[in-house]
């Protein structure tokens, strides 16, 4: 075939090496509640709830009637200086299931978007109070945050980085807290970790607190292969952050709407940041929305106290747009109809115990879980990083199971909608599958 007339060609992919899938494609062209059907008819498992988003199971009737209704009736309407009941609705109940006090919410459409929205409300915060020194930043290695000019920035991942520049002036990061040495193996929470907060002290201490506008970091990182929180970790950067007058983000793009139990992270671990970034799940990702939760302090400091007119310069065409905003009503409605953040908490000992199963088999060097979330992780292959995983991700594929690699560790979110069979399937086809690579 020619590139003339190669019907992939004109794609230019994500996050994925192009030339390679572009020879052996794998396409889903279909998805039910558990499942993806492949453009060759066969059902693959989900086991990434897509990409750590379709909490409720994949094309769930109300979220696409509500989506379908809305089309007719409403299909944009510009959110600057005009509004529509819809996103006024979803902003109410999103506020209602936030930590108390984070119920100021500001849409966006995707995560990237939502850490920016949030970096740039970190920074009007600071100047409304008279602290307009406050421009620095604080990431964490290992971060993901999107792949907006400040989500990689605060980010910690340098292929992410490498390609694009100086980025943000004045970042800097935490240290990750990844270690097989101390946490090999881990179930839930690590002990070892938590003094690893400590660096912001120093790092507050080299720039003045009076440089730092905002601390971001994940509850729980996942993009990066599955680092569970130690224990205090969160709890000493809210200290840290509180002390020297420091916004502090939750970056819960993943971790929100029931992934690690409540709806979010941060009220299931008890530790309240002033800001929460979300997407993915207010939606089911069935239309891209995101959204920032701010505590009642930084809106009224940045809206009250603004002179007359626009308080925050800030804003997207599709900010809290109609099929999005329906989705999310749906959702949320699904999640509390069904139970579904419960349902997946009374499976929390299950995954647990079935994804530890995998010690000891070939190649796990690490398994840590969390709430509905596994990384599993393997040896590098000599010389050849990432590829053992990648492997086995197009291994499971071809057997029925969706995975995700990142680096040499494979990441299970599957949908918050499982049951113990999906469980037993997932880890027994893994199990399986690692012993028939090298
Ligand atoms: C923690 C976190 N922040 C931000 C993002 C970026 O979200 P999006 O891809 O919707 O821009 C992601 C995506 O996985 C994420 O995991």
């Amino acid at each position: 075939m020619t590139r003339e007339n190669d019907p992939l060609a004109a794609l230019w992919m994500p996050f994925t090496a192009n030339r390679a899938y572009k020879a052996t494609p794998r396409q889903l062209v279909a998805a039910k509640d558990m499942h993806y059907t492949a453009d060759d008819g066969r059902q693959v498992l989900d086991g990434t709830a897509g990409l750590w988003a379709v909490n409720a199971g994949h094309c769930r009737p109300t979220i696409v009637e509500a989506i379908q209704k809305t089309a007719t009736e409403l299909d944009f309407a510009p959110a600057f200086q005009l509004g529509h009941p819809a996103s006024f609705e979803l902003a109410s109940r999103v506020a209602a299931i936030m930590p108390k006090g984070l119920d100021r919410i500001f849409f966006t459409n995707s995560g990237s978007e939502s850490v920016d929205t949030a970096l740039k409300i970190a920074l009007a915060y600071q100047r409304s109070r008279g602290e307009g020194t406050r421009t620095r930043f604080i990431g964490r290695e290992r971060g993901y945050n999107g792949v907006g000019f400040g989500g990689i920035s605060v980010g910690g991942i340098v292929n992410n980085r490498r390609q694009f520049g100086t980025l943000l002036n004045g970042v800097d990061h935490l240290p990750h807290t990844h270690s097989l040495q101390h946490n090999g193996f881990t179930k839930g929470r690590p002990q070892w970790g938590g003094h690893l907060a400590d660096a912001l002290e120093s790092i507050i201490a080299l720039h003045g607190p009076e440089t730092i506008a905002a601390v971001i970091v994940e509850p729980m990182a996942g993009s990066t292969g599955v680092l569970v929180p130690p224990v205090g970790h969160l709890e000493r950067l809210r200290e840290i952050t509180s002390k020297h007058g420091i916004v502090l983000i939750f970056d819960e793009v993943i971790t929100a709407f029931g992934r690690v139990g409540g709806a979010t992270a941060s009220e299931t671990l008890g530790v309240i940041p002033d800001m929460i970034t979300m997407a993915k799940g207010l939606t089911n990702a069935a239309v891209p929305m995101g959204a920032v939760a701010v505590s009642r302090h930084i809106h009224d400091g940045v809206v009250e106290g603004a002179a007359d007119g626009i308080e925050l310069f800030h804003g997207y065409t599709y900010s809290g747009h109609p099929l999005a905003a329906a989705a999310g009503i749906a959702a949320l409605d699904l999640y509390e109809a069904e139970g579904i953040f419960e349902h997946a908490a009374s499976l929390h000992g299950y995954w647990e115990e079935a994804v530890h199963s995998l010690k000891g088999k070939r190649h796990v060097i690490d398994v840590r879980n969390m709430g509905i979330v596994a990384g599993i992780e393997l040896e590098p292959r000599p010389g050849a990083p990432t590829k053992r995983a990648m492997e086995l991700f197009h291994k499971c594929f071809d057997n029925g199971l969706l995975v995700r690699a990142t680096g040499d560790i494979i990441a299970l979110s599957p949908p918050l909608i499982l049951q113990k069979a999906h469980i037993d399937e997932m880890v027994g086809r893994i199990s399986d599958l690692l012993e028939t690579i090298d």
